[in-house]
């Protein structure tokens, strides 16, 4: 394994009730005036932000706040929660929602006590972090991303057409209330785009040296299947607390830093829907899951060995009379059929790209990983969109 040094910060409370039962103990710690941050209204129908204002209130806080933060939260918005928070002396930013809410709240933490540029200084390139950022603590309404015990924050520049991410110890949150019952109605498509968000995240991880025997692997192995298996159960019934928990609990495991100990990662896929979601806005585990089969049929051969025990690991792939490249193969289309089962788009037209879509532009503004099986160019990553066409 290569070395380390781990460190996560945030504190998780887990299970139905959670938010009762913490949340106002919790806001004791900060002065009175708490930034509300939630997204389109989804916590207004299904009941959340009633249920946390009432908390609020009842704790005696001032309430400011910074409402319709949208999928793929853009830099302006991060500005705007960073002036109403300076004017407002806000002591704590509490997000309601999922992994878009979270990290606009992580951003405005940051760019409310920062005087220069945040995005040039800590998204464009990474930064120093001599301060600390406005606490954040969240209540989360969707699984998928992990951001709830990260320190990343990924952030659109409309302007400059960049979408991209760092993860910075310091913003982690405070504190992560994870009710699974609040992610019941989270809609089948955004369910199960957040799952694959988190099957995608430990690939990325998980396709990446070293490979000789580490525990990140073998964990990685049992949350991709635990992830699979706990999709098929939560399409069947919604309401299954079970599979619920698991997967809620399977995007923490994911993206908390845990697995990534001691290895190289690639998330070359990341930062391909990352720049595709840039130019189109695409939904975050709906692009994902368009790429990573292409990715994998471009790269395999390069990680024979992986993409084998992945294909007979996860997938459960007879090697019988099959040579290593067909069984590795064989692993990457059970994926690409699981993709389509469970109904997420395998071509980026399903994602309203087409060919008027200027996919050089596109493809050239993609950061190419150092830590891919095999080294991507411009051009094998412009090869790549034309095929998920
Ligand atoms: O905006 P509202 O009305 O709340 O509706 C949201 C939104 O439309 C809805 N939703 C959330 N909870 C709901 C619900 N609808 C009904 N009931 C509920 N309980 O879901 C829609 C999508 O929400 P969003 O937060 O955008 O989804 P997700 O959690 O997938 O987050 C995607 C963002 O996270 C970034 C992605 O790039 C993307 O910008 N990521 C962050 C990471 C991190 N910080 O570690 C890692 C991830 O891989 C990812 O890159």
């Amino acid at each position: 394994m290569n070395n380390f040094i781990f460190e996560n910060a945030t504190k998780v409370f887990f299970g139905a009730g959670c938010v009762k039962e913490y949340l106002r103990c919790l806001t004791k710690h900060y002065t009175d005036t708490v930034m509300l941050a939630y997204g389109g209204g989804s916590v207004k129908e299904n009941g959340v932000y009633d249920e946390v204002t009432d908390i609020l209130a009842q704790a005696g806080k001032r309430i400011i706040e910074l409402a319709d933060i949208m999928p793929n939260p853009t830099y302006a918005k991060v500005l705007e929660g960073a002036k109403l928070a300076k004017e407002n002396n806000v002591g704590l930013i509490l997000g309601i929602g999922g992994g878009s809410v979270m990290d606009c709240c992580k951003a405005v933490s940051v760019a409310a006590r920062y005087d220069g540029d945040a995005w040039t200084d800590f998204w464009l390139r990474p930064g120093i972090m001599d301060f600390e950022p406005l606490p954040v603590g969240v209540v989360v309404t969707a699984a998928g991303t992990g951001s709830e015990c990260n320190g990343g924050a990924v952030i659109t520049n409309e302007e400059s057409k960049v979408k991209t991410g760092r993860d910075y110890p310091k913003c982690n949150p405070k504190f992560a209330l994870l009710d699974p019952t609040y992610t019941y109605s989270v809609p089948k498509f955004q369910m199960v785009s957040g799952g694959f968000d988190t099957l995608s995240y430990i690939m990325e991880i998980y396709f990446s040296e070293p490979d000789e025997d580490n525990v990140s692997d073998d964990i990685a192995e049992a949350l991709m299947k635990n992830v699979i298996r706990n999709l098929w159960v939560a399409i069947a019934d919604p309401q299954d607390y079970n599979a619920r928990s698991n997967l809620m609990w399977d995007a923490v495991m994911a993206e908390n830093r845990i697995i990534k100990l001691g290895k190289c990662t690639d998330f070359q896929c990341h930062q391909m829907e990352h720049q595709l979601g840039a130019y189109t806005d695409c939904n975050h585990g709906a692009g994902l899951a368009v790429l990573h089969p292409v990715y994998y049929r471009h790269i395999y051969m390069d990680g024979l060995n992986k993409f084998r025990r992945f294909a007979v690991n996860v997938w459960g792939v007879d090697t019988d009379g099959k040579s290593d490249q067909e069984i590795a193969l064989a692993g990457i289309e059970m994926l690409e059929n699981f993709i389509l089962e469970i109904g997420l788009p395998v071509t980026l037209k399903e994602l309203g790209v087409d060919e008027q879509t200027d996919l050089k532009e596109i493809a050239d503004s993609c950061v190419i990983s150092s830590g891919s099986y095999k080294e991507m160019s411009h051009e094998e990553i412009l090869e790549i969109f034309k095929e998920c066409l």
